[in-house]
């Protein structure tokens, strides 16, 4: 049938859990939970936008417990409520409920939802067990699976966080389709990160059905989400904790992170910025000689299709250079770079200097 299993590994909380992908999974949903919590009270959280989509298939594949609707809490969702007074909202409502160590929470979003309401979880009563439902692709293929979870705080992004591995994470590529285009092509430059950086059989098959991923017809978009998730989930079960493999996963971040900076959040969705950021990786590794130009070609190619970005070409190489130097990604004065070396392979490279990365900055044509 459409479904796939795929198992995540937590070394440090020695347990394992499972990633279930499946389509109108909204439909099993009670069998879900009762299988990965069992007994326990679901509580679920989620955003008035992604409530509206897609509550009621939800609370109607949960259905009646004990003769009485899901418990449902919605709270607001978009980077700017990834904060600290939302996370005590929820708290708040958390407590209205009457939660205790029985309640699973439920998140049912994107990924600021998943980290907000996850963060919220880990810390409620010392960690109230989570399951993840996650409905963006950057959810589903990234921030949904690992444990990480936070908030960000008035001079940094992500700087509250825990460790919380959920119970499951439960997702339905379908989910996707009421997703505005942009927030789409968003997460699909993140979907080519994982071709590039790891599968040279998912860059291929993007390639091939990019036009029916973008149009979420549920043949393409299926396979694409199941193979991202087994590559998070086989990087986070070897490098929990972002010491060695992980770091592979901040392809065309480093770049990205400077672009969405220097622009104060306000111009890039995440994913735009590292569409850019690959292909500033890219042109450098390309220059060193590390990269054919085939390969170059057909990464920029991809990127392009994927969708437009908002321009960077009144932006200052400059500024983008010394916001790199302040990224947390810099050990010990070097920068450490995520460079292709092939479709599907990258290694990590301590030598960039910020004049290759100035000369690749200028191929985007951004300003001198
Ligand atoms: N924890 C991790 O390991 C990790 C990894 C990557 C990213 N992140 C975090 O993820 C966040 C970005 O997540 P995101 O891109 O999912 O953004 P998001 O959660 O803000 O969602 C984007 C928008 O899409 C809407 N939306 C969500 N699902 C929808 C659906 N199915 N249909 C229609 N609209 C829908 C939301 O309401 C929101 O307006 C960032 O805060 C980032 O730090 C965390
Ligand atoms: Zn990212």
């Amino acid at each position: 049938v459409n479904a796939a299993n795929i198992r995540v590994r937590s070394a440090s909380r020695r347990t394992e859990y499972p990633i279930v992908i499946e389509e109108h999974l909204a439909a099993s949903l009670a069998t879900h939970l009762e299988r990965v919590a069992p007994g326990a009270r679901p509580i679920l959280v989620s955003s008035p936008r992604v409530w509206r989509h897609h509550g009621s298939a939800i609370a109607a594949g949960l259905g009646r417990r004990n003769g009485r609707e899901p418990e449902v809490v919605l709270v607001p969702d978009g980077e700017r409520a990834k904060h600290l007074t939302s996370v005590s909202r929820l708290y708040d409502r958390l407590l209205d409920l009457k939660a205790d160590r029985r309640t699973v929470v439920v998140v049912v979003g994107g990924g600021v939802l998943g980290d907000l309401a996850g963060f919220a979880a880990a810390s409620f009563l010392r960690g109230l067990p989570v399951v993840q439902v996650p409905t963006t692709v950057v959810a589903q293929v990234d921030s949904a699976i690992g444990g990480k979870v936070g908030v960000n705080h008035t001079r940094g992004k992500n700087l509250i966080g825990a460790f919380h591995p959920p119970l499951a994470v439960l997702t339905d590529p379908l989910l996707l389709a009421t997703l505005p285009a942009r927030e789409l092509r968003a997460g699909l430059y993140e979907v080519v990160k994982y071709g590039m950086i790891s599968s040279a059989r998912l860059f291929a098959r993007l390639e091939r059905d990019l036009p029916r991923i973008l149009a979420c017809e549920a043949e393409a978009l299926r396979p694409v989400v199941a193979e991202c998730s087994r590559i998070k989930a086989r990087v986070v079960s070897i490098d929990e904790h972002e010491t060695g493999l992980r770091r592979i996963l901040n392809f065309g971040h480093t770049v990205g992170h400077a672009l969405e900076a220097i622009t104060t959040y306000t111009r890039f969705l995440h994913g735009e910025a590292v569409g850019w950021g690959m292909l500033a990786a890219a042109r450098l590794a390309r220059t060193r000689g590390e990269l054919s130009s085939d390969a170059f070609e057909r990464l920029a190619r991809l990127v392009d299709r994927v969708g437009p970005r908002p321009p960077v070409n009144d932006l200052s190489i400059e500024a983008c250079v010394s916001a790199t130097a302040r990224d947390k990604k810099v050990v010990a004065g070097t920068l450490h770079f995520v460079l292709p070396v092939a479709i599907g392979r990258t290694r990590i490279a301590t030598d960039v200097t910020m004049r290759e990365l100035t000369r690749a900055l200028r191929t985007l044509g951004m300003r001198p």
